[in-house]
């Protein structure tokens, strides 16, 4: 049975995508989902990514990938600019479905769920939680900024809600710092504060990954090291997935690292498996810094 499902994948593997008719390429998904035995994978599998294309229009951003997300670990996403991270990230939760025109194909599983048809968009996105690149805490208080959420969905009691915001800024790591200024606006505390602020308003609502596009690289070294640090203690209670330019904070954060390059996965693996012994010659150019 394996090795049928082996070469049944094999032989798919060889066939050009764009030839083949939509539901063709769904069943070779479908096989691809089973290529790996639970026993390979040494944690378990949160996000599994089989055979999945996205096109924005005419325009393909991401073909073929290949991809199973480990709970509990940070998972650094790689590559020169434009290679298709943020797009990858953003099916994560469906954040591309607000733009026009975009399709995506293939398998992509959230705890063995379909995201894209077995799953309310908005029980996908409090369980998959998103921190940007720039800081967006709404103008409001920081405790309103905790606490907007959970009073839309119905939690009224001032205790519960003051237990929820203190957690989550202890979560976030940011609790000691602004405690006694909890009324000030959201706005005005530091850029790196608002990071954790934001990853705060995260984790309010009890996710179990957490993506992170580009979340330091508008922030000074010092802010970026609590971020870092952050991660580090996020990762014993969430998944994370970021997205960095930055190839030493890779190494330093991520348990895998996923090597992107226009719109496919060139290849994915344990960080320094990547870093000091990559297999593809794309990798150890693009790590070395010769392009990107
Ligand atoms: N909203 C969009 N509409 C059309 N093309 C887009 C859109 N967003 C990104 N792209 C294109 O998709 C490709 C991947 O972009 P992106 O995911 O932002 O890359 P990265 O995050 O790796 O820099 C690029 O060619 C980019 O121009
Ligand atoms: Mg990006």
């Amino acid at each position: 049975m394996e090795q049928e499902l082996q070469e049944k994948f094999n032989q798919a593997k060889s066939v050009d995508q764009s030839v083949l008719p939509k539901a063709q390429r769904e069943v070779k998904a479908q096989v691809a989902l089973r290529e790996r035995s639970p026993e390979e994978i040494p944690g378990e599998t949160i996000i599994r990514v089989r055979e999945m294309n996205f096109w924005y229009d005419q325009f393909q951003a991401l073909k073929n990938l290949n991809l199973d997300i480990r709970e509990n670990e940070i998972t650094a996403l790689i590559g020169p600019s434009g290679c298709g991270k943020s797009t990858f990230l953003r099916c994560l939760n469906r954040m591309n479905d607000l733009i026009p025109k975009t399709r995506v194909e293939g398998a992509l599983e959230f705890k063995g769920r379909d995201i894209n048809r077995d799953m309310d968009i908005m029980v996908l996105r409090k369980q998959i939680g998103m921190v940007f690149q720039k800081p967006n805490p709404f103008d409001m208080s920081v405790y309103d900024n905790i606490a907007f959420g959970p009073r839309i969905h119905g939690m009224k009691k001032k205790q519960e809600l003051d237990e929820l915001v203190e957690r989550s800024l202890r979560k976030a790591a940011i609790w000691d710092e602004i405690k006694d200024r909890l009324q000030d606006n959201g706005l005005s505390i530091s850029g790196g504060q608002q990071q954790r602020l934001c990853i705060a308003r995260t984790l309010s609502t009890n996710p179990s990954i957490i993506l992170m596009d580009e979340p330091t690289s508008a922030l000074d070294p010092i802010s970026t090291q609590k971020i870092e640090e952050l991660m580090e203690e996020l990762k014993k209670e969430y998944t994370v997935v970021i997205v960095t330019h930055n190839m030493q904070q890779a190494g330093r954060t991520a348990d895998e690292t996923v090597f992107f390059l226009n719109g496919e996965i060139v290849e994915s693996g344990r960080t320094d498996k990547i870093f000091t012994n990559p297999l593809d010659k794309r990798t150890e150019e693009y790590i070395t810094g010769r392009f990107g």
